[in-house]
């Protein structure tokens, strides 16, 4: 007879324990009763990284990383790219459902109203250096709006929740056009609230004098890119705003962590890294050699390998006909070459096949943000302004989840045992 339990026999006691198994999991707490003694403190799980771990149930995004599935609230990537605005995924994301045309409505004006910040931030992102980092900026920016609105403390209220959501929506991209303007000496374009959310985003980067020749099929790739990065489950970035959320923290304080794990190179730097890597490899011809050293482990081949796709990623092909679409607008990338030569010999390579390495959402969308005419260092700071809508619904679900508490994982300590302390002069 089946049952859905695990049976687990102690070699050190002889002693037998049968844990429930739901949803293909058992839980780690479980193994705390396998002792090997009343003062034992009992078995743990060790999982680095947290390979291995799942530290939440979510409803919110399903990745089958085998068969390049991907589905925010069960509705698959592909469909919302081709049909969906950006402002209806991140209210799908945050509410469960897709809005109804009032709701999208009442929702597009709610994030409208907000789009403007205060002087005083204005003042504060012009004391940066000339010469700081969009994603620096960006975090910092984040984090000091907890201190212009500290009513966002009070978490435990919806509408409060609602509100901060629709501010940072708001905010964001506002603050995210200041640091593209600030790093150009331009002064700082103010929001339009008679242009979409991505039109209006667009005319903040790139008007001059007031002025600004809209494209629209740009201004649509650039809002399909902002979908495709708009929620990835329990990536690092997501993680941490919902571990350190879950210290009960205003949501600026949260997203703000979130946009520091991702200006990391390994999560949502590694776009910027494409470039750079592109630009050291000069031409197609070099792409052989430069995949060589990869292989003896000299750097990587970034833009490539993730942790959960392990076939190529949904949201790299999607992104590939985007960038056709860009290019017949704005004329060919020249490193676009270098990369197809890149993904061509890699995925014929045993050391990529073996590894299951494939291309990556971040293969292909620097090249796109560059004929844009966006700059490398920019790439990640438009990864966080299309990863919001997804740190704010799964905090929120954090929030309301019963089972989470204070993020608090445990160690295996492996430094000195107890020692006596010695004075500088004897050491
Ligand atoms: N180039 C060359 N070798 C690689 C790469 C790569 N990009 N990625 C992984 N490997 C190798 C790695 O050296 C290891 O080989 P071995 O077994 O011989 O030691 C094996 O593949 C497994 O790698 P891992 O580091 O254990 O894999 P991981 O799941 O911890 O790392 C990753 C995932 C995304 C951090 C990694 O693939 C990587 O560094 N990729 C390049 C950076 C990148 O493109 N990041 C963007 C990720 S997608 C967007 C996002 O989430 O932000």
């Amino acid at each position: 007879m089946t049952r859905d339990t695990l049976s687990i026999t102690d070699n050190r006691t002889g002693q037998n324990y049968e844990l429930p198994v739901t949803d293909g999991t058992i839980r780690a707490i479980d193994l705390r009763q396998i002792k090997v003694s009343e003062e034992d403190f009992g078995l743990m799980a060790y999982d680095p990284a947290y390979l291995n771990t799942a530290s939440c149930r979510s409803t919110i995004t399903y990745i089958d990383g085998d068969r390049s599935i991907l589905r925010y609230r069960g509705y698959p990537i592909e469909q919302l790219a081709e049909h969906a605005t950006f402002l209806e995924v991140a209210y799908l994301l945050a509410e469960g459902e897709l809005p109804t045309r009032e709701q999208l409505s009442r929702w597009e004006e709610d994030v409208r109203y907000h789009t403007y910040v205060h002087t005083n931030v204005i003042k504060f992102l012009t004391g940066f250096r000339y010469d700081a980092h969009p994603m620096g900026m960006l975090l910092g920016t984040v984090g000091a709006l907890s201190t212009f609105y500290p009513d966002a403390k009070n978490i435990s209220d919806a509408e409060n929740r609602y509100t901060q959501r629709v501010r940072l929506m708001a905010k964001l991209p506002t603050i995210a056009a200041f640091a593209f303007r600030h790093s150009r000496g331009l002064p700082y374009e103010f929001p339009r609230n008679d242009l979409d959310y991505i039109a209006n985003f667009v005319n903040m980067t790139f008007s001059i004098g007031g002025k600004h020749e809209p494209n629209k099929v740009l201004q649509r790739a650039l809002e399909i890119l902002l979908i495709l990065h708009a929620d990835h489950e329990q990536n690092c970035s997501t993680s941490a705003v919902r571990s350190v959320g879950s210290s009960h923290v205003d949501p600026f304080s949260a997203v703000s962590a979130g946009i520091a794990a991702l200006y990391g190179p390994l999560h949502g730097g590694a776009n910027e890294a494409v470039l750079k890597m592109l630009d050291q490899i000069q031409s197609k011809a070099d792409v052989p050699k430069f995949v060589e050293q990869v292989k003896q482990g000299k750097g990587r081949l970034m833009g490539f390998g993730h942790r959960v796709y392990k076939s190529y990623d949904p949201r790299a092909k999607l992104i590939k006909r985007t960038a056709d679409e860009v290019f017949e607008q704005t004329g060919l990338n020249p490193k676009l070459e270098i990369a197809l030569e890149l993904e061509r010999i890699a995925l014929e390579d045993d050391y990529f096949i073996s590894r299951r390495l494939y291309p990556n959402v971040d293969f292909y969308s620097g090249l796109i943000y560059q004929a844009m005419g966006y700059p490398s260092d920019y790439f990640t700071v438009l990864f966080a302004i299309g990863r919001l809508p997804g740190w704010l619904a799964q905090w929120a679900e954090m929030l309301g989840d019963k089972e989470q508490k204070i993020a608090r994982p445990r160690q295996v300590y492996v430094g000195e045992d107890e020692r006596q302390f010695v004075p500088i002069d004897q050491r």
